[in-house]
């Protein structure tokens, strides 16, 4: 049975977990920038100007400043902000309602975007999971003429890294004019596309059908839900999204965290190209592990085959490797079968990836 995790230092490639220092691969915090001393002290700052919450009305400068800094990011004339990335697919669909008759899901979506569906009220058809086939099946079975789809699905899966097959949806969706995509990009704003603004662009599908929202608590170090949007659809959001009149947006001290993320990881590149550095060694070791790994620029690698990885699990940690298993079907898209889920930063070091490779060589 596994010790419970408890985190005694911020979150890091190396840091303090149940009294030792560690060399962690889980979670979601790409860049590290959650425990990134400026990103601790930009929240500490704002904490003590404007304390602790908006209480409902957020009229601190620090949320015009997000503001600013995320439509600098994601180059839209606004970009709409929530409590939680959870809840951001929400607020885009209830937004969008008016443009689509008929919703497709990928079976293995989000928990996020499963929750958002019934507030829609429209007929919904799941399509197998990453199968562009499954989807135009779907499609020619169920919509009429004159309809519009909503296609929906995470960009990056959160616990295999499975990239969607966006390209695909898109040219099995030609047939069916005014079709638009929504995509949950939770774990790819800020780390794919050649400027970070996620899967779309990483997939060269940035344009008017197609959506996204997330999330400002992964690779953006902080928390709160987003959605980037042109001053139409946002207006939109705002009127049919009941989550922005009756729920507070995170706190300043959140908003400062983002802000400080997001421009670290503008003014230092190096921090993109030590990730991307970095999932390519993890992705090639583990392959001449002889795990098949496919090869993408996603941090979220899923190690899958015929191993006790529970037994693996354990062995890394009693080096101070901790990895996580995840339990078969036990998140929204993973597999049936027990799998490790690595999560790889840009701070690891390539000594600290060597000595997981060699560590998970020795003891399978
Ligand atoms: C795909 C996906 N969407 C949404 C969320 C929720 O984001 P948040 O934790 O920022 O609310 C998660 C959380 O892990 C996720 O993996």
């Amino acid at each position: 049975m596994a010790t419970p995790v408890s985190m005694e230092s911020p979150l890091g490639a190396r840091m303090r977990v149940n009294g030792r220092d560690v060399d962690y691969f889980c979670g979601t915090s790409y860049f590290c920038l959650h425990g990134h001393p400026q990103v601790i002290e930009a929240a500490c700052e704002a904490t003590r100007q404007f304390g602790l919450g908006p209480g409902t009305l957020a009229h601190m400068p620090v949320y015009g400043d997000l503001q600013q800094q995320l439509c600098d990011w994601f180059g839209t004339e606004q970009v709409v902000t929530m409590i939680s990335g959870y809840t951001s697919p929400m607020a885009l669909l209830q937004g969008l309602r008016d443009s689509f008759e008929l919703i497709f899901i990928d079976e293995a979506t989000h928990y996020s975007a499963r929750d958002a569906i019934p507030t829609i009220d429209k007929p919904v058809h799941r399509f197998r999971h990453l199968d562009a086939d499954s989807l135009a099946d779907q499609l020619s079975r169920h919509m009429a003429s004159h309809q519009r789809a909503a296609v929906i699905t995470d960009g990056v899966f959160p616990s295999t890294g499975s990239l969607a097959p966006l390209a695909d949806y898109r040219k099995v969706m030609e047939p069916y004019d005014g079709s638009i995509l929504c995509v949950d990009d939770s774990h790819g704003v800020g780390v794919l596309g050649s400027s970070g603004r996620g899967s779309l662009q990483h997939a060269g599908l940035e344009g008017e059908a197609n959506f996204f929202a997330g999330t400002l608590s992964k690779a953006f170090g902080a928390l709160g839900g987003i959605v980037p949007a042109n001053a139409s659809l946002a207006e939109k959001i705002r009127s049919n999204a009941m989550i922005l009149r009756g729920a507070s947006l995170p706190p300043p001290g959140a908003a400062a965290a983002a802000i400080t993320a997001m421009r670290l990881l503008q003014t230092t590149p190096q921090m993109r190209t030590d990730l991307e550095r970095n999932v390519r060694h993890a992705r090639e070791g583990l392959r001449n592990l002889g795990f098949e790994i496919e090869d993408t620029p996603v941090p979220i690698i899923s190690i899958r085959g015929n191993v006790d990885f529970e037994h693996v699990r354990a062995e890394l940690d009693k080096r101070d490797i901790i990895v996580k298993v995840t339990p078969a079907s036990g998140y929204s898209d993973a597999p049936d079968v027990p799998t490790i889920r690595l999560a790889v930063f840009s701070q690891h070091t390539p000594e600290q990836i060597d000595r997981l490779l060699s560590s998970i060589g020795a003891v399978l």
